[in-house]
C-alpha cells in the first residue's frame, strides 16, 4: 500500500495519476480505525478511481490536553486494516510539522452559528481546529468527493458550510453511523472503555431510541428531563448535554415544525471518557 508521510510526495503522486476524468475520494481520520471508518472507505472505493485516507491526530481540535495525550495511536494496526480492505488505498500519515510547519494554531472560522451549539459550547475552539485541518487536507489532496460520518453530525454540517462559504470544489458525502452489536456507536474512544463500561454504554442508544418514540407525543422539555433522570441512574455516567435540534441550523427545537428535520444529540462522560451519539427523529 502506498504510504506518504509528507505532503510534497503525496501531491506529486496524486498529480501523476490524475486525469481529466478520474475522481479522488478522500476519507480524513485520526486513526485507531474501526468498522465505522472502514465503511466510509468502502463507499469511497466504490465511487472513485482513487481513494486517499489520512491518519492524523490533529492537535488543534483538542481542547483538553489529557484527551489529546490519551488519544489512541495505532498506525501499524491501521495500516494492516487498510491493506486488508484494499491495498490500492493511498495513505497519508503526516507529522504535525508537515501539516502546521512550526505554527500549531487554528485559523478562526465563522460557520454561521453552527459552531456555537453542542460540541462548540463544550469544546471551545474545537471547530476552528476541525475547519483548519480539513481545509488544509482538502488543499493537499484536492478530492472530488470527501466522506464524513453522521456520528459527528455537527462536524458534517460544519464541513458542508465551510465548503459552500469558500466555494471549494468538493462534494461532501454523509454516511450512516456504524454501531457495535449492543448498538453503541463505534468510536476510537471506545478502546478506552473497560468491558463493563462498554456493556453499560449500550444505554446511550437505548435512550436515543426511546427519545425517537417519545418525540411525536411529548414536549422536548419533558423528554430532556426524562433523559437526564435515566442516564444518571448509573453513577459512572454524567450527561454533558442532550439536545433536540433542527438538522439544518442545529438550534434547539422548542416548537415542532412539520417542515423541518430534527435530530437528538447526546454527549456523555463515562468515568471521564467522552462519547457522543445522535439519532434522526423524523
Ligand atoms: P475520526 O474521529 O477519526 O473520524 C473520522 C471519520 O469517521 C469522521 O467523518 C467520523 O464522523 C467518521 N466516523 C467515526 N465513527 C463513526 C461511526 N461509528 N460510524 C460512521 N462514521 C464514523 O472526525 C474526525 O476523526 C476528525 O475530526 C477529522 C475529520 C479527521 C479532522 O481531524
Amino acid at each position: 500500500m502506498p504510504i506518504f508521510y509528507g505532503k510534497a510526495s503525496l501531491m506529486e503522486h496524486l498529480k501523476s495519476i490524475k486525469t481529466a476524468q478520474s475522481t479522488i475520494g478522500f476519507v480524513p481520520t485520526m486513526g485507531a480505525l474501526h468498522q465505522g471508518h472502514l465503511a466510509l472507505m468502502q463507499k469511497s472505493l466504490s465511487e472513485n478511481n482513487t481513494t486517499v485516507v489520512s491518519i492524523f491526530v490533529n492537535p488543534t481540535q483538542f481542547n483538553n490536553a489529557e484527551d489529546l495525550a490519551k488519544y489512541p495511536r495505532t498506525l501499524e494496526a491501521d495500516v494492516k486494516k487498510l491493506d486488508n480492505l484494499d491495498p490500492k488505498i493511498v495513505l497519508y500519515a503526516p507529522s504535525v510539522d508537515d501539516i502546521y510547519e512550526g505554527n500549531v494554531e487554528s485559523q478562526s472560522f465563522n460557520f454561521d452559528g453552527l459552531e456555537n451549539q453542542m460540541e462548540g459550547k463544550f469544546r471551545p475552539g474545537h471547530f476552528d481546529g476541525v475547519g483548519t485541518i480539513v481545509k488544509r487536507l482538502f488543499e493537499i489532496v484536492e478530492p472530488t468527493n470527501a466522506y464524513f460520518g453522521e456520528k459527528d453530525f455537527q462536524q458534517l454540517q460544519i464541513v458542508k458550510k465551510m465548503v459552500s462559504k469558500n466555494g471549494l470544489k468538493v462534494n461532501i458525502i454523509g454516511c450512516p453511523i456504524h454501531r457495535e452489536s449492543n448498538h453503541l456507536a463505534m468510536s476510537s474512544r471506545n478502546e478506552r472503555l473497560s468491558a463493563n463500561e462498554r456493556d453499560e454504554a449500550a444505554i446511550i442508544f437505548q435512550i436515543l431510541s426511546t427519545v425517537k418514540e417519545k418525540f411525536p407525543k411529548e414536549s422536548t422539555a419533558k423528554i430532556s428531563e426524562w433523559v437526564q433522570k435515566n442516564l444518571e441512574k448509573n453513577p459512572n455516567f454524567a450527561l454533558e448535554y442532550f439536545t433536540i435540534a433542527d438538522e439544518a441550523t442545529l438550534l434547539s427545537c422548542s416548537r415542532k415544525d412539520k417542515n423541518k428535520k430534527y435530530r437528538a444529540f447526546i454527549a456523555v462522560l463515562i468515568n471521564n471518557i467522552r462519547l457522543i451519539d445522535t439519532i434522526s427523529l423524523n
